[in-house]
């Protein structure tokens, strides 16, 4: 009998996800497992250690192991608990969007430096998904309205979803439509966008994180990969006012081939900046 109470106290539960998980391919397998027991109990990591000796409930219990079961099917924790961080704002995300990375916050360095003091007044994200570069740039730049863009209905609403909970409605419209069609009759201070740019081919090797529960739709990028930001680039000239920037996140070992595009659209300024790991993540050029 004690030994039984023994097993469904929170430390061995723990202990035996992160067995599971391991076992099972996930890459951090202990901090899912806190994570995800952490939203299951609706506490922080912190108070997991503080009542470690504490048994869990049936419910409870249920509920992690239901949880866990979809986690060793390698489903993202993000899409498990409903959310993701984002420039120290909190994104409600589900299938329908990608999970929004930390490499796409360069995205956001770039724009802080081309603005550091006010900012855009016109601003446009292009395949918003999440609606997180959309979100991020109304908080970062307070004046600034913005037009949110997706090719899916589903990421979309999801996009506008966000947008309200955060406070941005207002400010930030989400238009359905392909690229920048959804842009026309209007040119923008600034247009982000960090477009699909995985080569089809590539897809099937991903991990199993994002090939199996990403929407393709937000990650392929056609047989080399530029296919959606070459019809970006092009487009952008006429969407941009003069002087105005565009801002793209690009894929490994792309900028060079992106920064090319930009030149022969008639966008100069080139520059490129680094994610955290280093590579080279964002290339930004200027309606002169
Ligand atoms: C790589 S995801 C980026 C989503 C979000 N901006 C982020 O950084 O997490 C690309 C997004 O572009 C959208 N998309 C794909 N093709 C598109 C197109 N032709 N026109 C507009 N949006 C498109 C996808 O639906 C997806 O939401």
């Amino acid at each position: 009998m004690a030994q039984a109470s023994d097993d469904h106290r929170l430390i061995s539960v723990l202990q035996k996800a992160e067995g599971f998980l391991g076992a099972r391919g996930c890459a951090t397998p202990r901090l899912d497992a806190q994570v995800l027991l952490a939203h299951v109990l609706g506490c922080d990591r912190v108070r997991l250690y503080v009542d470690h000796d504490k048994p869990l409930g049936p419910v409870e219990l249920g509920r992690y192991r239901e949880l866990i079961r979809r986690r060793a099917q390698r489903e993202p924790v993000a899409y498990l608990i409903g959310e993701k961080e984002f420039w120290s704002l909190t994104l409600k995300v589900d299938r329908r969007v990608l999970v929004p990375r930390p490499d796409t916050e360069t995205v956001l360095e770039e724009a802080r430096a081309l603005w550091p003091a006010g900012g855009p007044a016109t601003f446009a994200d292009v395949g918003t998904g999440s609606g997180c570069l959309a979100c991020a740039l109304a908080s970062m730049f307070p004046a600034a309205r913005g037009v949110a863009t997706d090719r899916s209905a589903d990421a979309l609403a999801l996009a506008a979803e966000n947008l309200a909970r955060l406070g941005f409605a207002e400010r930030v419209e989400t238009r359905l439509g392909d690229l920048l069609a959804p842009l026309a009759g209007g040119r923008q201070e600034l247009l982000v966008s960090n477009p699909p740019y995985v080569r089809s081919a590539e897809i099937a090797a991903l991990e199993p994180e994002i090939r199996l529960f990403e929407p393709r739709l937000a990650l392929d990028g056609g047989a080399d990969g530029l296919s959606l930001v070459r019809a970006l680039v092009q487009a952008a000239p006429e969407h941009l006012v003069p002087g105005g920037w565009l801002v793209l996140e690009v894929g490994d070992g792309a900028a060079e081939a992106v920064a090319g595009l930009c030149v022969a659209a008639g966008l100069g300024e080139l520059h490129t900046r680094r994610d955290l790991a280093g590579l080279e993540r964002v290339v930004a050029a200027r309606r002169c």
